[in-house]
């Protein structure tokens, strides 16, 4: 049972990367060599930055950074060093996005494109916004050792909600970029007529969902969790002599709350709360 919810948590995990890797190739051969290649000079190849930086940035490299703490081969490793690997990974994602959006209003004020006219605009520099919020945010909380335990106990729900939360608005911002993109740039033949560019595209769009579903799944499962009792044993180092049973004892955790048992999706919710009220989570 252990080793069915492991290779459960592995397949779900190759599969993601996958799905996420062939969308950031998929994306590139689209600007490659559907449009107008790559370049910073103002015209199309520059509005090409935006999608290419978002889609490998902000899609994939953010949900990278979102289930890092579950991968059961980190357990050994320190919390401390996983947060740095979490906030660094999203540090990366943020730049990426950030760049992508100089692009877009580089290429929109050298082409003489009004500004922040869309909803897919209004959608994009929210999440951009809180993204960069919500990683200043966990920097203080979570990584300064002046922060109260009290306040890392009470902010770890809004933390782990306004993280999947974004990632969910980002998922949707580019499927409407990608649409709009199809509907402005596809004159003859039309996106009605089904071009093989359309269908290329649609095709991204299908992937980048889900990516975004797959993550998601991976993040909210109660039994792929971090194991507490190994928070408290790795407060030092990693990949010290004692890992292998360590992640012994994180798997048989893991047949503890695996969801077979018709009761044990319940218990293992009812146990991650107590981490959570407990602090151990956001804590260590
Ligand atoms: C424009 C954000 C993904 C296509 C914009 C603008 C923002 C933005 C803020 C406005 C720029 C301006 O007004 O000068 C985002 C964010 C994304 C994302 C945060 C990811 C979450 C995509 C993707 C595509 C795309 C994947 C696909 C090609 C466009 C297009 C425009 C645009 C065509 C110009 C039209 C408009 O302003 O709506 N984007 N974008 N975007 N974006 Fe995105
Ligand atoms: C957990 C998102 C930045 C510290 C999480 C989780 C999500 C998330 C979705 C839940 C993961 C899980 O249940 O396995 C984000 C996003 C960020 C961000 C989108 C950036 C925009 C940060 C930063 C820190 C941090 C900068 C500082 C170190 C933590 C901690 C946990 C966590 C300590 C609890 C991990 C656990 O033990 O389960 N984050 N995070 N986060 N995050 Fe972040």
């Amino acid at each position: 049972m252990v080793m069915d919810s492991h290779r459960l948590f592995l397949s779900f995990l190759t599969a993601a990367l996958a799905v996420g890797f062939v969308s950031v190739v998929f994306v590139l051969r689209w600007v490659l060599y559907f449009k107008e290649g790559l370049a910073w000079d103002g015209g199309l190849a520059e509005f090409n930055w935006h999608p290419v930086l978002v889609v490998t940035g902000f899609v994939f490299v953010q949900g990278i950074a979102i289930v890092v703490y579950r991968l059961p081969w980190t357990w050994k490793c320190s919390k401390m060093m996983m947060k740095f690997i979490h906030a660094g990974l999203n540090t990366l994602a943020f730049i990426m996005a950030a760049i992508s959006l100089v692009a877009v209003f580089d290429f929109h004020n050298a082409q003489n494109i009004p500004n922040m006219y869309s909803l897919h605009s209004w959608v994009g520099l929210a999440a951009v916004i809180l993204y960069g919020l919500q990683l200043l945010l966990g920097v203080c909380v979570y990584l300064l050792p002046i922060t109260p335990v009290y306040l890392r106990v009470a902010i770890m729900p809004l933390h782990v909600y306004s993280g999947l939360f974004i990632f969910t608005i980002v998922i949707a911002t580019s499927l409407m970029g990608i649409t709009e993109k199809l509907i402005f740039g596809l004159k003859d033949p039309k996106y009605k007529d089904s071009p093989p560019e359309a269908i290329f595209v649609n095709v991204l769009g299908v992937l980048i969902t889900v990516y975004g579903a797959l993550i998601l799944w991976l993040a909210t499962r109660p039994s792929w969790q971090r194991p507490r009792e190994l928070q408290h044993q790795t407060q030092h180092g990693c990949g010290d002599e004692t890992a292998g049973s360590k992640v012994g004892t994180a798997l048989s955790l893991l047949s503890n709350t695996n969801s077979d048992n018709p009761e044990s999706g319940f218990d293992a919710r009812k146990r991650n709360c107590k981490l959570d009220e407990s602090g151990q989570r956001s804590t260590m």
